[in-house]
């Protein structure tokens, strides 16, 4: 990429998109075409085509999507399948149609079987059953992916896919029922100690393991990526070592200043047991995070007091 290249980040407002963002301007890169989701729906298919009829991007990263937790997944398995298809579809076509010289695609570790041997390898994508609670999303993920690839492999388009873990940092969603793991606690311990309740709940056992990976690493290995490689197959991005769903809630706690107890809540839904990346793709091709989980969560919880707790 050249400094002076037109980059199109779709969902440049969201948690990743604003991360490659901020990313790609730390790198000197300055000539963005950004269109938040009121003013361009990417379901919307002519008005995608309009756009790069016009603006003709050089080089596309594609982190517009539907996301949400389980919860989230379970109730519009529907939307999650459809809106991510169509937005995947009218983008990678468009790009296509109008010269983009680079895309790449943001699918998500839940394309992988539900019963696949940890850790992930790329090579096991299609291999098995997926896990039924966001079985929607992943199809289209895979879909998506599939798309790039055939691109390349049919007409020679310079399309590539990156598979991330959970990841979490600014500007995630914080909402207590749609969001993911981190922010999701971050936002209950938080409100647990302002309120100086006794106890909160973690959903599930508490047993399962989850990877996590700081989205501004992940924009950084995009922005790597995006310069680096154009092989066939896509590439998982993790943070090499899972821990445990307890774990992952005691760290938050210490982050927060929280002082009570963690609780289980067996009734709710916890997903996968398993879901660690290999990224030993990753690693030859030079890229490794540099931030440690507790780096991570506590540079998310400053951002979180700052922005989102109203005093
Ligand atoms: N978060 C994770 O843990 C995680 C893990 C693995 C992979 N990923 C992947 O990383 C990518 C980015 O995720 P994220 O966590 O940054 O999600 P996010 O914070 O929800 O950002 C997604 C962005 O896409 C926009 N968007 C959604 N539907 C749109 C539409 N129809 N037209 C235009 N814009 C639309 C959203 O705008 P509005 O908010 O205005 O709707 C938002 O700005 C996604 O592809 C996701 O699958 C995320």
């Amino acid at each position: 990429m050249e400094r002076e290249d037109k980059i199109y980040i779709a969902g440049h407002k969201g948690m990743v998109g604003s991360a490659i963002h901020r990313k790609l301007l730390g790198h000197g890169f300055h000539n963005f075409v950004l269109k938040s989701h009121k003013e361009l729906d990417l379901t919307d298919q002519r008005a995608v085509e309009a756009f790069f009829a016009g603006e003709r991007p050089d080089y596309v990263f594609l982190a517009a999507a539907r996301v949400g937790g389980i919860a989230a997944n379970i109730a519009a398995p529907v939307e999650f399948l459809l809106e991510n298809l169509q937005i995947q579809c009218n983008v990678i076509s468009s790009a296509y149609k109008y010269g983009v010289k680079k895309l790449m695609f943001l699918g998500s570790s839940c394309i992988y079987p539900k019963d696949a041997p940890q850790p992930l390898k790329e090579e096991y994508l299609m291999t098995g059953l997926l896990e039924p609670t966001n079985e929607g999303y992943a199809v289209a993920k895979i879909t998506g992916l599939k798309l790039c690839e055939y691109y390349r492999k049919q007409y020679g388009a310079d399309f590539i896919s990156v598979m991330p873990c959970n990841l979490y940092g600014y500007y995630d969603n914080f909402d207590p029922e749609k969001s993911h793991i981190v922010p999701g606690l971050i936002r209950r311990f938080h409100e647990a100690k302002v309120s100086g309740r006794g106890s909160v709940a973690i959903w599930g056992s508490g047993r399962s393991y989850r990877e996590l990976l700081f989205a501004d690493e992940m924009a950084d290995a995009c922005v790597y990526l995006m310069e680096k490689y154009s092989g066939d197959g896509f590439v998982n991005i993790g943070y090499g070592k899972d821990y445990t769903v307890m774990e992952i809630a005691e760290a938050i706690r210490r982050t927060v200043g929280y002082e009570g107890e963690i609780i289980t809540d067996p009734d709710r839904p916890e997903g996968m047991q398993r879901k660690v990346l290999d990224t030993s793709k990753l690693k030859a091709l030079g890229w490794t995070p540099r931030y440690s989980l507790e780096e991570g969560l506590r540079m998310t919880y400053e951002w979180y007091v700052a922005n989102c707790v109203r005093v």
